[in-house]
């Protein structure tokens, strides 16, 4: 079987990494693809948001099974064209990637199949929501409707900042289209979680759950970044929270799909929070999370291609989903300034070396410069590793970590504390 994975980061790359694993799989390209991939996939200078030439590509090569990586070729229907086409593609259409694609028509999915979440009102005009924050109290959170590249929430501690935050979006247009129509949301507080579901239009099936770290520098502090960090599974979810959520939002949500007729297999990424007054929605995504796939594919012990392929035929159930119990860690290094300004082209070391320590690197900024390895983006390089407890995950993680060296790279100290327990 030959298989075409979209996209270039390291979830990009833990997905070729699984993938490959299959038996059943001869073949992999990646549309771009990055430095790491290159042992086991062909990349080819695709661009990942040009839905009609990677169409053709797959047509072309024969493609047996297209995975989508990011959000954007998913929102802007390449799977509704890959569908056109006969072309075999995991992922949700165009109306199921609204799910990620649109802020205010998830809150109101939600709140159609009276799934859990924080409360909300949407604004299309700038006069309005502006009206909303004289009247209201700090904290508010502010989120653009479309996507934003994971920069389109906003959480601010007073009135001033949240009318600055909504004149960006909504006047300055700092974030174009995504952010002419804004949410303002109830601010909840609690510990979050991602749980990540294979839906085929009949059955779903979880990966572990896991957390991630979404702030540049430790105790959570800094700047939001796509990610600095995650471990897996969450110890703090009990038997009795999983079935809560599984009851009131996992199993609403899949009900949902089929009611407002959403067709196809895809995968969905609950972004949960933890508050007093039990779990809620924080969030969807209409794709895998990035850096969470770094950590639930090496504890998925089946085999993802057939997963994903059976999963497009509606034939989950035919096909064993079976999660290791044991923990993984994964600590990003990125480049010194992300996940503002940074340069790139520096020469990465230590690479063998953290593998020899039992580390698996997933590649994300990497690129090859005469025969070197060096940096190309604000994220660089997931370093992984897998252990009977989450301790030990961290401990080997860490020891990869401390060998891999580049100019200005850092990385958090303090992935996994959380689950420490
Ligand atoms: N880790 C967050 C995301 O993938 O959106």
């Amino acid at each position: 079987m030959k298989v075409l994975v979209i996209g270039s980061g390291g979830r990009e790359h833990t997905i070729a990494w699984k993938i490959d694993q299959s038996e059943k799989v001869d073949k992999i390209y990646a549309a771009p693809g990055n430095a790491g991939m290159k042992d086991i996939a062909e990349c080819v200078p695709v661009d990942a948001e040009d839905k009609h030439a990677l169409a053709r590509f797959a047509l072309e090569k024969e493609i047996d099974l297209t995975v989508v990586g990011p959000e954007g070729p998913l929102v802007s229907g390449i799977v509704d064209l890959f569908n056109e086409k006969g072309l075999r593609i995991f992922g949700f259409g165009s109306k199921g990637a609204l799910l990620e694609g649109s802020k205010v028509w998830a809150k109101q999915f939600m709140g159609r199949y009276r799934i859990p979440t924080g409360g909300f009102t949407a604004f299309d005009e700038h006069c309005f929501a502006q009206e909303a924050i004289d009247d209201g109290s700090p904290p508010f959170v502010i989120k653009a409707d479309g996507l934003a590249a994971g920069k389109g929430v906003i959480i601010c501690n007073s009135h001033a900042e949240a009318r600055d935050a909504v004149d960006r979006m909504m006047k300055r247009s700092d974030f174009g289209k995504a952010g002419q129509r804004i949410i303002i949301e109830e601010y909840l507080e609690g510990p979050e979680i991602s749980i990540l579901a294979v839906f085929d239009g009949k059955d779903y099936r979880l990966f572990v759950p896991s957390q991630d770290h979404k702030r540049a520098f430790d105790n959570d502090e800094g700047p939001n970044t796509g990610g600095m960090g995650a471990y897996a599974p969450v110890p703090f979810l009990d038997h009795e929270l999983s079935e809560k959520i599984r009851i009131e939002i996992i199993e609403r949500t899949f009900n949902g799909i089929q009611q407002e007729k959403i067709k196809g297999a895809g995968l969905v990424y609950f972004g949960i929070i933890l508050t007093e007054a039990g779990p809620k929605v924080l969030e969807y995504n209409c794709r895998f999370g990035d850096p969470e796939t770094q950590v639930i594919l090496p504890l998925f012990n089946g085999d993802l291609f057939e997963v994903l392929y059976e999963a497009v035929m509606q034939n989950l159930d035919t096909v064993d989903f079976e999660n290791s119990t044991d923990s993984c860690a994964c600590v990003v290094i990125a480049s010194g300034g992300y996940p503002g300004e940074y340069k790139k082209g520096y020469e990465i070391s230590g690479l063998k070396e953290a593998d020899d320590r039992g580390c698996i690197i997933f590649h994300a900024g990497t690129a090859i410069d005469k025969g070197r390895t060096v940096t190309a983006g604000g994220r660089v390089l997931g370093v992984t590793a897998v252990a009977r407890t989450l301790e030990d995950a961290l401990n080997k993680t860490y020891n990869g970590v401390e060998i891999i060296k580049f100019k200005d790279c850092f990385s958090r100290t303090d992935i996994g504390k959380k689950g420490l327990i």
